[in-house]
């Protein structure tokens, strides 16, 4: 029987409790544990999350879920939790990963995470974000995927396939768990870069942007989607129809449930959306969420309602219908549930190393490398190891880790000792500096791991001032002045702007929040054991006056480009989106279509050649971009439509190849229909967004 015909078989034997109960996400502490396994036992929650260490109550998750299966229906209940870029071991935060241009890496990162998240009994987790963001004054741009739509459209469907497998079946299987997209829809544009606030953003940004991701994730089998704490174009986007039915269940065509963000519900009051939690309840339940999370307004009021006409029972059926397929597609019913491991005992798998450290590799990205100052010479006798974060272990694991284990994490101090065992390595504690410095010490080289705490980045943790957190400048310029070459890490939850040291570093290595592989990663590329894989998924600004500052606004203005700047700053970014140098050199030339002129539903293919004009191997990510020159709607300058990572020895090269279709070529119009419009299209193909070399094609008009 497939799982429509089960899961109605099961709604019919319900009573309207039991279903709204299924729409109820309850938060459990250690306060109100007894009551709520009272009330899984009457079938009062279908799902819980908890923020509670119940490592004293290790099987506490089991006897939650013997609760449920005790309640009339049996129908088992769903644990989830913020399982955002790892469990015990930590992957590099959103942003980090997403510099990998990687989706198999990804992939493969997910699944690891899914399957130790579902050894605890967490068969769900409120991950991957999805949010665009262009301003890194937001404090949760450490989540998602960085800034382009096409770039995180990929990373949403590997993260998706890793988490629940690439066939529906594989949802059942006991080291998947179900994912959750969020948060629908524009959060990353909030206004000020302030959390939480108000949103404008334009129907056609709205569907060309911020909503193909999503698309991509319900495509790739998302059985769940959780909508926002903000308000976008005056509506709340947990209360508005065409938002939550419209665009999540009709235009993208979710296979699975809507999940409210944590309160939402309640807070419609706050955001003067309605006039008591009864009329919230209403208008959630009716505009499209199927399940409330921690708000306790669906417990309260729906039945109510429901018996009142005010929310159709039609509607419920729906909701429950969603929820009881998910469950049933995560064979929920026979799933064991494991008691909590002791994380004092957790051991790093070789496979967890080897993925945790590869997926930091390729997160770290290097912005400047003068005088090829990196990697570090085996010759230098004496090192100074200093900065906030030289012998850091859980400030690598980033905003969002509520079980990282730092016990098996090396501080980078320690494995640089290791690595470069000919050179004498001091950690320079800035406050002996005057009493080190102040000799006439021979250390010349300085290795200033700075950047920012996880506490500075992620939800509410907004700032407006771009530079590195206080005294961390000061010290850098103060070594430079010294006349010690300085090379400089940045570990970091956003992008910051670095202009003030730049004259004062030799080099710079942007690592993120790199995760538990971070310091083995970082030392192997400071060592020229490997090298840095990472290009930046985010454009790095020079300022905070520049914001939004991103590498593809419509910007047609070119025939005024002096309208378009600034008389005090550049308009130019720091960095570049896409941007990020190996310790060897490339040259991308001869680029060409196999066609000039193509139909609509016809692809083009675009090769180019790529040499290694270094003089050791290296990884080249490949970009290819499009420019719609013409079109019924502006479309943006370039657009990301293909990467592909490649290895070449040295002298070796390659010809690359992309495709570019129906996929790549269209937009949704002002009507919601994707289209392909003809005339000409420019395709770029270069090493970042900047710099490229570039051709024609034509769509025709049939
Ligand atoms: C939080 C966040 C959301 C998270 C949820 C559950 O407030 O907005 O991203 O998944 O609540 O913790």
């Amino acid at each position: 029987m497939g799982y429509e015909a089960k899961a109605r078989e099961i709604l019919k034997s319900m009573t309207l409790s039991e279903k709204i109960g299924q729409m109820n996400l309850g938060l459990i502490n250690k306060e109100n544990l007894n009551d709520m396994l009272e009330a899984f036992k009457q079938g009062k929650y279908g799902a819980y999350l908890t923020y509670e260490d119940f490592s004293d109550q290790r099987d506490i998750h089991n006897k939650i879920m013997e609760a449920s299966r005790k309640s009339r229906t049996g129908i088992p209940v769903l644990y989830g939790k913020d399982v955002i870029h790892g469990h015990f071991t930590v992957f590099p935060i959103g942003l980090g990963i997403a510099a990998s241009f990687n989706p198999e890496l990804i992939e493969k990162s997910f699944a690891l995470i899914a399957e130790e998240a579902s050894s605890e009994g967490i068969f769900w987790t409120f991950a991957p974000m999805l949010d665009i963001a262009r301003d890194p004054r937001w404090g949760r741009i450490a989540e998602g995927f960085g800034e382009d739509t096409y770039l995180t459209s990929r990373m949403a469907e590997a993260a998706v396939w890793g988490l629940q497998g690439r066939n529906p079946a594989d949802l059942g299987k006991q080291e998947k768990i179900l994912a959750c997209p969020k948060h629908f829809i524009g959060y990353g544009a909030v206004e000020g870069g302030r959390d939480a606030n108000t949103v404008e953003i334009s129907q056609h940004t709205l569907m060309n942007v911020y909503f193909p991701p999503f698309l991509a994730a319900m495509k790739a089998g998302a059985g769940s989607i959780m909508s926002g704490y903000h308000d976008l174009n005056g509506e709340p986007v947990s209360a508005s129809y065409n938002i939550l039915t419209h665009m999540i269940k009709e235009l993208g065509g979710l296979d699975g449930f809507i999940v409210s963000d944590s309160g939402t519900t309640s807070q419609l009051v706050k955001y003067r959306y309605s006039t008591d939690e009864k009329q919230a309840t209403e208008i959630a339940a009716n505009t499209g969420i199927d399940m409330d999370m921690c708000s306790f307004c669906f417990e309260k009021y729906l039945e109510k309602l429901v018996e009142e006409g005010k929310v159709p029972i039609e509607r419920i059926d729906d909701a429950v219908l969603r929820i009881l397929k998910v469950k049933l597609r995560l064979n929920l019913w026979n799933r064991e549930v494991e008691p909590l491991k002791d994380k004092n005992k957790f051991t790093l798998s070789s496979e967890a190393k080897n993925i945790s450290v590869e997926a930091a590799r390729q997160a770290s990205a290097l912005l400047m490398n003068k005088e090829s100052s990196l990697p570090l010479s085996k010759d230098i006798k004496k090192i100074y190891v200093a900065g906030p974060y030289a012998k850091a272990r859980r400030e690598y694991f980033g905003c969002w880790c509520l079980d990282g284990v730092d016990h098996v994490v090396e501080p980078v101090i320690d494995i640089l000792k290791r690595k470069l065992d000919n050179t004498e390595i001091r950690h320079l504690d800035y406050f002996l500096s005057e009493r080190i410095l102040g000799k006439d010490d021979y250390i010349d080289t300085v290795v200033y791991f700075a950047g920012e705490d996880p506490d500075r980045s992620g939800e509410r943790n907004n700032i407006a001032n771009l530079r590195l957190p206080e005294g961390q400048e000061e010290q850098i310029i103060s070594l430079s002045n010294r006349g010690k070459k300085v090379i400089l890490v940045v570990v970091a939850g956003r992008p910051l702007s670095l202009v003030r040291v730049i004259p004062h570093v030799s080099a710079i290595l942007y690592v993120f929040h790199p995760g538990t592989g971070g310091p083995e990663a970082i030392a192997q590329i400071l060592t020229g054991e490997a090298e840095p894989g990472g290009r930046l998924p985010v454009t790095v600004p020079v300022s905070e006056g520049q914001i939004p500052i991103y590498y593809n606004p419509i910007q047609v203005r070119s025939d005024r480009p002096e309208h378009l700047k600034y008389n005090d700053i550049t308009d130019k970014p720091l960095y570049c989106f896409g941007y990020g140098l190996t310790y060897t050199d490339f040259k991308v030339s001869d680029i060409k279509v196999d066609r000039n002129e193509i139909k609509k539903n016809e692809s083009v293919r675009v090769t180019v050649n790529i040499e290694n004009v270094g003089d050791r191997s290296g990884e080249a990510v490949v970009q290819c971009y499009i420019n719609d020159c013409v079109s019924s709607l502006l479309r943006p300058c370039k657009e990301l439509k293909g990467f592909k990572r490649i290895t070449l020895g040295k002298g070796e090269s390659k010809i690359v190849e992309f495709t570019l279709g129906e996929e790549e070529l269209g937009f949704f119009d002002h009507k919601g229909d994707f289209i392909v419009e003809p005339g000409s299209f420019r395709v770029f193909v270069g090493l970042d967004c900047e710099n490229t070399i570039d051709t024609y094609f034509t769509v025709l008009d049939e």
